[in-house]
């Protein structure tokens, strides 16, 4: 078949709206109408050559969509079910799915990066070339092919918009506050970067209880919107931004810092607002290749740790559904969340806006 899908060529390009072709899915696949895709940053690094990837390539990995075909062996949906679409898929069984660890899956970290399923070959091509499949999903385009272990059922009441960014923002975000390094009551955070990433895990902390909740970020419009999702405090980069939490935290720096925007100095400057023996949770994905100059001198001295968060240490078939839940019972806010929805054709201009810091999420909605 053929499916409309925004295709990236080269780096610094912009995506290119095309006709591609997609073949049916294959077994333990599942062929999914995609209904809305969030405009997450980690696509934008495709763009930029922050990260590297096969191209071309459809980018796309905050969907969601409409089950229409499965192939062999599919046992995880059914015809007809809306799903929100998970960028690691998980196999149940290596060592990190036995230990707790599903978003560390290893078993399929070699097709997922280089672009294809997980029989290691391609379901989008043009003129018969491969296309490559971006996490799997692929999804700014009308259908793709994915995994079943990508596939999470959601109820169709909740709507699509909504789905498509637990498949990313929302599972990163939270699931940092709640997952990676728990928030606890009472507890001063400080999170950088108040995208879909940073907003959500600014929920996160206010549903764990942190009394205090410090928002840092370069945008002044994002001061706003970080209140209106929990923040109590606000501070725009161009601050002295560490004297500024110093004075908010008696002098003693943050319990726990998140970054969420992957700016190796502004991670830096993130471990000095971290109060001795308390800890930076690196969400933010910065450039492949680069490095933090983190001064262990201080690290040893003020028993500071440093950890990584990825996918919000999620277990996506236990998280996507209970965030599913507190959606619908009014404890996430995220139709707020969603600050524009954009056409496919807009895909252009919703990364335009997200980098201007207008958007607390773009969605893509498909026809
Ligand atoms: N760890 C993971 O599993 C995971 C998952 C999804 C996204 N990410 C990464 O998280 C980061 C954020 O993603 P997003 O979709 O929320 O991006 P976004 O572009 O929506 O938000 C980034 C925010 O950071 C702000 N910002 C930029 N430079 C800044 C600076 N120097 N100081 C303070 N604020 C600054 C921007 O104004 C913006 O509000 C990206 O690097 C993305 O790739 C990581
Ligand atoms: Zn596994
Ligand atoms: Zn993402």
């Amino acid at each position: 078949m053929k499916t409309r899908a925004a295709v990236l060529y080269t780096p610094n390009t912009p995506f290119q709206i095309e006709t591609i072709d997609l073949a049916p899915p294959q077994h333990g696949e599942v062929l999914v109408k995609i209904s809305a895709a969030g405009v997450c940053h980690s696509d934008w690094h495709l763009v930029t050559g922050a990260t590297d990837h096969p191209l071309p390539v459809v980018a796309g990995h905050e969907g969601a969509g409409i089950v229409q075909a499965v192939g062999d062996g599919v046992t995880r949906v059914q015809i007809g079910e809306q799903v929100a679409l998970n960028w690691a898929p998980n196999c149940g069984d290596c060592f990190y799915c036995r230990h707790g660890r599903p978003s560390l899956c290893a078993t399929y970290v070699a097709p997922i990066w280089a672009g294809t399923m997980m029989d290691g070959t391609t379901r989008l091509s043009r003129n018969g070339q491969p296309v490559y499949h971006f996490s799997g999903l692929a999804c700014f385009a009308d259908y793709a092919v994915v995994p079943q272990e990508s596939c999470v059922p959601i109820p169709h009441e909740v709507p699509a918009a909504v789905t498509a960014v637990l498949g990313c923002a929302v599972t990163t975000g939270v699931g940092a506050a709640l997952n990676t390094t728990p928030v606890q009551p009472g507890d001063t955070v400080a999170v950088f970067g108040a995208g879909g990433v940073g907003l959500s895990t600014i929920m996160g902390a206010k549903l764990a209880g942190a009394e205090r909740i410090i928002a840092v970020d370069v945008s002044a419009e994002k001061s706003a919107m970080a209140r209106s999702f929990g923040a109590t405090d606000t501070i725009t980069a161009d601050e002295d931004v560490i004297a500024r939490i110093q004075a908010l935290t008696a002098g003693r720096g943050a319990d726990i810092v998140y970054e969420a925007i992957g700016i190796p100095s502004v991670q830096e400057q993130c471990l000095a607002a971290v109060r001795p023996g308390g800890t930076l949770v690196l969400v933010g994905l910065s450039p492949m290749g680069t490095a933090t100059n983190f001064p262990s001198a201080i690290i040893a001295r003020q028993e500071k740790t440093i950890v990584g968060s990825y996918y919000g240490s999620a277990d996506t078939s236990r998280d996507f559904p209970r965030y599913a839940q507190w959606y619908r019972e009014g404890k996430l806010d995220l139709d707020r969340l969603i600050t524009r929805t954009y056409t496919l054709d807009q895909i252009n201009d919703a990364y335009t806006d997200m980098l201007a810091g207008t958007l607390a999420r773009g969605v893509i909605l498909l026809a």
